[in-house]
């Protein structure tokens, strides 16, 4: 079965040649195409030619998406999506003046969430979350990154790890999923730290690695949080456990997590709002993707992490959301886009490649997903405009009207077998 996306106004293929991923200067280059089709065999992209070729194909189905602008699916790469609660009262109370810390050290924030969490039932969790992945669908998000972390027991991590399972096996979407068992210690392991890590890497770790629920073990690194000498023990074991390491890092303070994470290899390093310029040229030099979230510190009103400055150190840098209850309440990468164009000196085309191939490149997937090239998977976002510059300028309104994932529709919403026809 073959068919067509014929006559794009434009094709953003962020094509990289065959490096499945962009790093430096390179993240400029995004590969624009106007006048051409993309042939799609089953769930790949066959093909990208100009239009006039395609009539040397056998095309089953013709879909016209003249005027149109056609993105790579794009990549969520770091979200806390699976979550019940809410902290609309703590945001009132930074509205007038309390800060994010400051709200943790009294018993709000992540244990706030953490107790709500623990309280709802997994149908609950997955209702909620539900939506919350329909409405990223709805963005053009053809995948998702999301992490545990707000159980922090035993049972209600094992909770939240099998809901996001249940996204893994049966969402129209591919999830992944983090494990964040090492979010904080909570309140009633206080004064007994090294039992709770502990409890992750002798009881919680070897449970999900024997019922393969997590590709990747994530770490809070923070003073609030873990250490880096036990981030690097919690890492270590999970690679182990044949995890991928990630770390949330220099967010508020700088106490050894970035170099900790370089040391260990991690697929990624996330938030960096308070790197410091000497760090840069190591992070630059490596193959560990910069995640940064500007929702995070436009939320909180704090610091921008120093992407800028990272890209022109020649590093890869991914944008992603960082959806969460507490420090980015934004379900909304399109909005997180035009925030690093508008607070951290982006150009739109180095964003575009942040949201795709090297948001790609965080999960370990840029092999399949992440830019529009013969193999990978006919994965788009496709947008009622004939240039992409109006995505980013456009904030707050949706310019994604077609998601396809593994070449079918899967957003507009409809029947099974309305979907069956394309
Ligand atoms: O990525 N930094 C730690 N975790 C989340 C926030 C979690 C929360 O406040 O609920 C983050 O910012
Ligand atoms: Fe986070």
């Amino acid at each position: 079965m073959k068919k067509a996306l014929y006559n794009a106004s434009q094709i953003v293929t962020v094509s990289t040649q065959g490096n499945h991923v962009k790093r430096g200067s390179a993240m400029q280059d995004i590969g624009v195409l106007t006048g051409y089709s993309i042939i799609i065999e089953d769930e790949q992209i066959l093909a990208v030619v100009p239009n006039e070729d395609l009539a040397n194909y056998q095309i089953d189905d013709i879909i016209d998406v003249t005027g149109m602008t056609i993105l790579p699916g794009l990549i969520d790469c770091h979200t806390h999506t699976v979550f019940a609660g809410s902290r609309a009262n703590e945001f009132d109370l930074k509205l007038k003046g309390a800060t994010y810390e400051e709200i943790a050290a009294a018993g709000g924030g992540i244990k706030n969430t953490t107790t709500a969490t623990r309280e709802a039932k997994p149908e609950q969790l997955l209702t909620l979350a539900m939506q919350r992945i329909q409405h990223f669908i709805s963005l053009g998000i053809t995948s998702l990154e999301i992490k545990s972390g707000y159980g922090l027991d035993f049972m209600s991590e094992l909770k939240i790890m099998a809901v996001i399972d249940l996204f893994r096996r049966f969402a129209p979407i591919d999830i992944y999923s983090s494990f964040l068992g090492a979010h904080i210690v909570p309140a009633e392991y206080k004064e007994r730290r090294s039992e709770y890590i502990a409890m992750l890497c002798e009881q919680l770790l070897p449970e999900i690695q024997k019922a393969g629920l997590a590709n990747y073990c994530d770490v809070f690194c923070e003073e609030s949080a873990f250490s880096a000498a036990e981030s690097e023990y919690i890492l270590t074991k999970a690679r182990e456990a044949g995890l991928y390491p990630r770390m949330h890092t220099e967010q508020f303070h700088r106490i050894g997590g970035l170099e900790t994470a370089l040391k260990l290899h991690a697929l990624s390093v996330d938030h960096l709002e308070v790197m410091a310029p000497e760090q840069i040229t190591a992070l630059a030099n490596s193959d560990t993707v910069a995640v940064v979230l500007p929702g995070v510190s436009f939320f909180l009103k704090y610091s921008y992490a120093p992407a800028r400055n990272i890209i022109d150190a020649g590093g890869i840098v991914a944008i992603a959301t960082d959806f969460n209850p507490g420090s980015c309440h934004i379900p909304n990468l399109h909005l997180v886009m035009s925030l690093a164009a508008l607070h951290m000196k982006l150009t739109m085309e180095e964003i575009i490649s942040a949201v795709t191939i090297n948001a790609a490149k965080a999960l370990g997937i840029s092999e399949k997903v992440g830019s529009i090239e013969t193999g990978k998977l006919a994965d788009f976002a496709i947008f009622n405009t004939d240039n992409y510059k109006n995505i980013i300028y456009t904030l707050g309104m949706n310019l994604n009207v077609m998601t396809m994932k593994k070449g079918k529709f899967i957003y507009p919403f409809t029947t099974e077998e309305k979907n069956e026809n394309h």
